[in-house]
């Protein structure tokens, strides 16, 4: 019988929680907190920091800042991107990759992603580009790199920037090339959930001197390289990132190739587990995606080849001890924010070339409808883990009957 309804349950030991620290983190907080250099530019740990994951990510610079959301608004500024300027993006992502464009004053052009990696798709990018389009900002979602190859040619061919929004994707790589090294710029997410993280924090990656300046000069209220400190060069603010997260950083960032390690390959291994299943589609990993950084283990499931609908399955797997959840209920241009042009100070005129009501994405739509998401933390553990998530999936197809009969049950009790 399921958990759900009395049954035991396939799983009671907690999975790995999140984050993981130590004795390091400690240490170097406290040596941080008695230097008393707290600030980037008293201090040295974000400056080692950024030197380290640059190299880790294969680029000649990276610049720490304040978290992912603003990596990505520093990223478009410093490419020049303004109003009137239209970005597309992808509809299924978090807020931030879209709501970064209205902050750089352009605007968000949804173009859909692919049903199969959950990735925004090449064919919807060149549909969506205008003589405006100016930039991609292709999402590596769960921790997979999009279809860089494509996306590059399309942007040479249109001379458009790219920038990676790499949130999910520290350690990642395609074609064995490090996320945030492909696309002219790459912006990450150091936010409580992210594999690598101080709570808030984010970076932007370049091997562009010019563009690595400008990042650097628009994160510090626009001041520039050998100039004075009250001298201010461009419309900008304080976005630096500080020295107790750069101490963190150092820490975690000692961690990130092994967990990235344990991550892939538990992952690969519950995909092969889960494959045979009915019903559910795993995210597809083309051969060019050499690493998967698993920030989500993420799937569809079609509730008519699986037998039971979504919702009712991720209730059956939190009783079976397997934390999950539906990601996000909405695509992007249905968040009423972009319904109803909710978009503050900024675009005031060119948003009214644009109506979201419009935007099409039912791929983003059906995956909404249909995700499971299981976090990053899950797979930090051993392949037994990895069994057991199978041996929950497997048992609720087996009882997939006493779901719909469960299901039908709630409603009736709903509508008395
Ligand atoms: C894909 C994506 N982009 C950007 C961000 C924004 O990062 P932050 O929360 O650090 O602002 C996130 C964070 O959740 C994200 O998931």
């Amino acid at each position: 019988m399921l958990a759900l309804f009395g049954g035991k349950p396939v799983r009671s030991t907690p999975f790995p929680t999140w984050p993981i620290f130590g004795a390091p983190e400690e240490q170097r907080l406290l040596q941080t907190l008695r230097s008393g250099q707290w600030g980037k530019l008293d201090g040295l740990e974000v400056a080692e920091f950024e030197k380290r994951f640059a190299a880790l990510h294969g680029c000649k610079h990276a610049i720490g800042v304040v978290n992912g959301t603003v990596s990505l608004r520093i990223a478009l500024l410093a490419a020049g991107i303004g109003a009137e300027d239209e970005v597309i993006v992808p509809p299924y992502t978090f807020f931030s990759t879209a709501s970064a464009v209205i902050e750089a004053n352009a605007i968000p052009v949804f173009a859909d992603i692919d049903l199969d990696t959950f990735n925004i798709d090449p064919r919807a990018i060149k549909s969506a580009i205008t003589p405006r389009t100016k930039a991609i900002i292709p999402v590596h979602f769960a921790g997979q790199i999009a279809d860089m190859d494509a996306i590059m040619s399309i942007a040479k061919e249109h001379d458009l920037v790219v920038i990676e929004d790499a949130a999910h994707a520290h350690g990642a790589s395609h074609h064995n090339r490090p996320a945030g090294s492909i696309g002219h710029m790459g912006s990450f997410s150091f936010q409580s959930s992210k594999n690598l993280t101080a709570g808030e924090g984010g970076i932007i990656t370049t091997s562009n001197d010019d563009l690595a300046e400008a990042c650097r000069s628009i994160h510090n209220c626009g001041r520039v390289t050998g100039g004075i400190w009250y001298e201010h060069h461009v419309f900008s603010g304080n976005y630096r990132l500080g020295e107790f997260q750069g101490a963190i950083l150092n820490c975690q960032i000692d961690r990130l190739e092994e967990q990235t390690h344990t991550r892939h390959d538990n992952g690969k291994y519950l995909s092969s587990l889960l494959d045979d299943l009915p019903g559910l589609h795993m995210q597809k990993r083309p051969p060019e995606a050499t690493r998967h950084s698993y920030h989500l283990f993420m799937l569809r499931l079609d509730p008519a080849l699986f037998g039971a609908p979504r919702n009712s399955v991720l209730r059956a797997l939190e009783a079976e001890g397997i934390p999950c959840s539906a990601g996000y209920g909405l695509s992007l241009p249905d968040q009423p924010m972009f319904r109803n042009k909710a978009f503050g100070p900024y675009l005031p005129t060119a948003s009214g070339r644009l109506d979201y009501r419009e935007s099409c994405c039912p791929n983003s739509d059906l995956v909404c409808e249909q995700c499971i998401w299981l976090e990053q933390n899950l797979f930090l553990g051993s392949r037994a883990d990895m069994d057991d998530i199978a041996a929950a999936f497997e048992k609720i197809y087996e009882h997939r009957d006493s779901l719909k009969a469960g299901a039908r049950s709630t409603t009736a009790t709903e509508a008395r």
